[in-house]
């Protein structure tokens, strides 16, 4: 994408038009937004608000709580007595699973809408958030709604040697493990905010959600869902705030007994000392740099488009984006150029417009470190076949930049960039292939480009990442786990591992010969 020649790049095309949004959206927004506390919207204790702003075009759009330590305490509390209180803790499963889909519905009905607050507040297309962000959020809900009458433990055929005389039965029971915090990110706001809560409430736990300071609005609407579908109040309690503030409070509070987060490996390795108090559990979903692996015999056209979809997506802000792209020498050429082309060919444009194929990044910070990238690449002497430059506007674009000549030692290669940023490399054969892709800290995700089986479960075992996808990438549902090798993370998101993750297992042995 060039600026000079490319009509889009205008600064009046790159941003929204917020005069035409629902008018459900614009009410929203016309009013600062309090905190979730107790079943109750509440001002931050200090009175404090921050500023929420739109990508496309730098304006702030809304004003939102800045909840701070005493804001924690005082949503821990709550959470603790919810969690403790009859409503909630004697509540049949079967309610429980009633209430999860209720909320799924209300959610289901403002698909729409929240699409829309979500592509104005994080810069994304309106039509991605719609069929990506809320269809997923949807059915994530329904899935962890079928949860709660299927949390089963086991019987276990004890020996009980050690006294003799005793006659034990003992069985397993899962019990939730009690109140969550979570911290998200700003790339999917409603789904990473799904993620955390729908499998702890589905497991009987109780929340305290800190949603992205760059994105809290659909988290508040959700929090509006779960009041209106009839949730106990403190079930699910959110504090808007900064990250070192907020974040951390909530990171290293003592009422609280689990941690999950999703965001930089460096602020996952505070979150994990920070859990070390009181010995939280801790899920941890951090960063990546995976791989895209292009084989021999692979149709070279047919991937083109797989290939830069699974960087491009969503601006590049994916946490298993495809960002080191490595094709066999036979087709590196023709690969090369046509990612190239599709990346030129990309049609920037505000979240708002439908025909818009790529949005401006999150913030002018994320936009910045972007550019640090983008120079440092050029002035370690990679090539850039198409894009390299931001676009002279307000909002926060950038041109989808595609990378050749690039040596491992580059900060472009090692480095979790989170914006639309590929490298390109060429190799020889599948043990180099399998080196230079687990050559990183990260281990997140990886695909593999083939219809050869055998390299497929030749290649897949050697992959030290959490998904390993063949002719796809960036493939996420409910059912199936998610989640990091390495410096990615700890612990696993969605399908059963996820549920199970907010839950402890009591063993009871009863001795019936006393
Ligand atoms: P971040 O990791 O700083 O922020 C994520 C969340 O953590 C936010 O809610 C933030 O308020 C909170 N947070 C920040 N500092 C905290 C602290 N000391 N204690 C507790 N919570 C804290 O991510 P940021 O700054 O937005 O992005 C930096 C880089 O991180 C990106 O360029 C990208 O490389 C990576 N990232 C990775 C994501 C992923 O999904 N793997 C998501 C977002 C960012
Ligand atoms: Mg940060």
């Amino acid at each position: 994408m060039n600026a000079a020649t490319n009509p889009a790049s205008r600064t009046d095309v790159l941003a929204n038009d917020l005069s035409t949004i629902r008018p459900a959206n614009a009410a929203f927004l016309a009013t600062p937004r309090r905190l979730l506390i107790d079943g109750a919207w509440v001002e931050a204790a200090t009175g404090q608000t921050f500023e929420v702003r739109d990508p496309s075009s730098d304006r702030v759009i809304a004003r939102v709580a800045q909840g701070e330590r005493a804001d924690i305490d005082r949503a821990v509390a709550a959470a603790r007595r919810a969690f403790e209180g009859d409503e909630w803790s004697r509540m049949k499963p079967v309610e429980r699973e009633k209430l999860l889909h209720r909320l799924a519905d209300l959610i289901e009905a403002r698909a729409d809408e929240l699409a829309e607050l979500e592509a104005i507040d994080n810069g994304k297309s309106v039509v991605m958030a719609r069929h990506v962000d809320l269809k997923h959020a949807i059915e994530v809900w329904r899935y962890m709604a079928g949860w709660p009458t299927k949390l089963e433990g086991q019987t276990l055929p004890i020996s009980g040697t050690l006294v003799p005389g005793q006659e034990y039965v003992a069985f397993s029971q899962r019990e939730p493990i009690g109140v969550v915090g979570a911290i998200i990110a700003w790339n999917f706001p409603l789904l990473l905010a799904t993620w955390k809560i729908a499998p702890a409430l589905a497991a009987g736990c109780t929340v305290v959600l800190k949603p992205a300071e760059e994105t809290p609005l659909t988290a508040l609407r959700l929090g509006e869902l779960a009041l209106e579908a009839g949730f106990p109040k403190g079930v699910l309690n959110i504090v808007t705030g900064m990250g070192p503030t907020a974040g951390a409070a909530l990171a290293e509070h003592p009422g609280v007994d689990k941690i999950t987060f999703t965001g930089s490996t460096e602020v996952g390795r505070l979150i994990v000392r920070a859990a070390a108090g009181n010995m939280k559990k801790v899920t941890v979903e951090l960063g990546g740099k995976s791989p895209t692996i292009v084989l021999d015999d692979a149709d070279a056209e047919a991937v083109i488009p797989g290939v830069a979809g699974a960087i491009f997506f969503n601006q590049g802000q994916v946490c298993c984006a495809g960002s080191r792209l490595y094709v066999a020498q036979r087709h590196f050429e023709r690969i090369l150029e046509g990612v190239s082309a599709q990346a030129r060919a990309i049609k920037l444009g505000p979240g708002l417009d439908p025909n818009a194929q790529m949005g401006p990044l999150v913030s002018s910070t994320q936009r910045d470190r972007v550019m640090k990238y983008l120079g440092e690449g050029l002035e370690g002497g990679a090539r850039a076949t198409a894009g390299g430059r931001a676009v002279p506007a307000p909002g926060y674009y950038v041109e989808p930049t595609v990378f050749a000549d690039v040596r491992e030692d580059m900060s472009i290669v090692r480095e979790e960039i989170f914006g639309p940023v590929l490298v390109v490399k060429p190799f020889d054969d599948l043990a180099e292939v399998a080196r230079l892709a687990n050559d990183t800290v990260y281990g997140l995700g990886a695909s593999i480009w083939t219809r050869d089986v055998h390299k497929i479960f030749t290649l897949a075992p050697k992959l030290r990442a959490g998904t390993v996808w063949v002719n796809c990438h960036n493939v996420l549902d409910a059912t199936m786990p998610f989640g990091g090798y390495k410096q990615s993370g700890w612990g696993r998101e969605l399908g059963r591992e996820a549920v199970y993750s907010y839950l402890e297992s009591k063993s009871l042995c009863i001795n019936f010969a006393a």
